[in-house]
């Protein structure tokens, strides 16, 4: 079996979902169920035997060793993070806890494990860890996309704490030859995705009524990864990644923020049109920038198909077109995530739009 943390968020979610889909390899999930946990995500596991979700932190060491004596993994997946940048601007300080100390806490948990595996079971055994392209740092216009040789120039206390714990898992190898392979990609969208992030942010406030707000002048650009693109990449680094290396995953699909907006209006536009036949492009309203703001992500994904002869399957727009679907079908896990808690966080970050 294999240990999934965070799998009850976003792209934890959907990689067990995509991963129980696929094989009968059964999954424990530790997640601690922040406000970005929702169990509503894995509801089509309820009863399935194969799937073991256990409430519980990363950083919790003794809690982390029960699990790997009683259900000894073949391989621990660390998705769990603090994600939002902007919440890790406005309080850094859960960011160097989970991302950093649990990270830490989480790896030397399993070290303990591993190193007392049976020769055969220590060399097959493995720890992804799944990190960013943030921590590459912003590139100019003309920039080549970055590849796994860049240097880290985290710019974010939310892309500074994933940066240590990608160092963290390089030293784990390097000193005590723990068999982890890193991943670094650009930004996921697609099912399940909280909205807080822009995309899903959009989705809900065009069809609620409200201001789409873009950051600055909404030219920064991002590379878009549909999330079970993402999925795929991390079982194709599972299965045949090199022990000790880190590989890049991205979508090729490096859009302005302004473009995004904009087609997720046109789809809304074209599948659920306003009652006053209006486009919901009149709802986008230009906000103060996020302080320190990155420009442009590009993540260069060639050393990921070279070795291991992974694309995305997903287009931009077939992507976009499933995830505006999802959204339209899902209106009850809609409401459910736009909680009290939800609601506080968007009055605080948007106060001013
Ligand atoms: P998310 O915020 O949606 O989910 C994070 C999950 O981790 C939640 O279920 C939360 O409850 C859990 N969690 C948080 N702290 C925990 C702790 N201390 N112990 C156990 N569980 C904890 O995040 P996501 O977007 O699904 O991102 C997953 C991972 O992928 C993160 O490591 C993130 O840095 C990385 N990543 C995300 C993107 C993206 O575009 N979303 C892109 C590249 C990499
Ligand atoms: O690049 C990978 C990263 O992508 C992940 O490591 C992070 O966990 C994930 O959150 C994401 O980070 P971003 O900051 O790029 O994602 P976000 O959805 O917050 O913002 C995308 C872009 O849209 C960014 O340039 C900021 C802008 N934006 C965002 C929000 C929430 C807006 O213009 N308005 C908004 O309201």
């Amino acid at each position: 079996m294999i240990l999934v943390t965070g799998g009850a968020g976003f792209i934890g979610a959907n990689f067990v979902l995509d991963w129980l889909a696929q094989s009968d390899e059964p999954v424990v999930n530790l997640d601690k169920l922040t406000y970005a946990g929702n169990r509503e995500n894995l509801a089509s596991l309820q009863g399935d035997g194969r799937h073991i979700f256990v409430q519980g932190d990363i950083g919790d060491t003794s809690l982390v060793e029960r699990l790997l004596a009683g259900h000894r993994p073949r391989a621990v997946i660390n998705f769990a993070a603090e994600s939002h940048v902007d919440r890790s601007i406005h309080g850094p300080g859960e960011f160097i806890q989970t991302n950093v100390v649990g990270t830490f806490r989480l790896l030397d948990a399993v070290r303990g494990y591993w190193a007392g595996l049976e020769a055969e079971h220590r060399q097959a055994f493995r720890f992804l860890h799944v990190s960013t392209d943030e921590v590459y740092g912003s590139l100019a216009p003309h920039d080549p996309a970055f590849a796994e040789t860049n240097r880290y120039e985290p710019n974010s206390p939310y892309s500074a704490s994933k940066a240590a714990s990608d160092h963290l898992v390089r030293a784990w190898h390097h000193t005590y030859g723990l068999p982890v392979l890193t991943t670094n990609c650009s930004n996921n969208y697609g099912p399940y995705h909280f909205p807080e992030k822009l995309i899903p942010l959009m989705i809900v406030n065009a069809l609620a009524g409200k201001p789409l707000p873009v950051y600055g002048d909404g030219m920064q650009i991002r590379d878009w990864l549909y999330v079970k693109d993402h999925c795929s990449a991390i079982r194709t680094v599972l299965a045949g990644g090199r022990v000790g290396e880190t590989y890049n995953v991205g979508g090729w699909n490096e859009k302005p923020n302004i473009e995004i907006v904009q087609t997720v209006c046109a789809l809304l536009d074209e599948l659920r049109p306003r009652p006053d036949g209006q486009s919901y492009a009149g709802q986008i309203t230009y906000v103060t920038d996020r302080p320190g703001h990155d420009r442009r992500y590009a993540i260069d994904a060639r050393k990921l198909e070279r070795e291991l002869g992974w694309r995305p399957a997903e287009t931009f727009e077939t992507g976009i077109r499933k995830t505006v679907r999802w959204y339209l079908d899902n209106p009850d896990w809609v409401a459910h995530v736009q909680s009290g808690a939800y609601r506080e966080w968007v009055s605080k970050q948007y106060a001013s739009a």
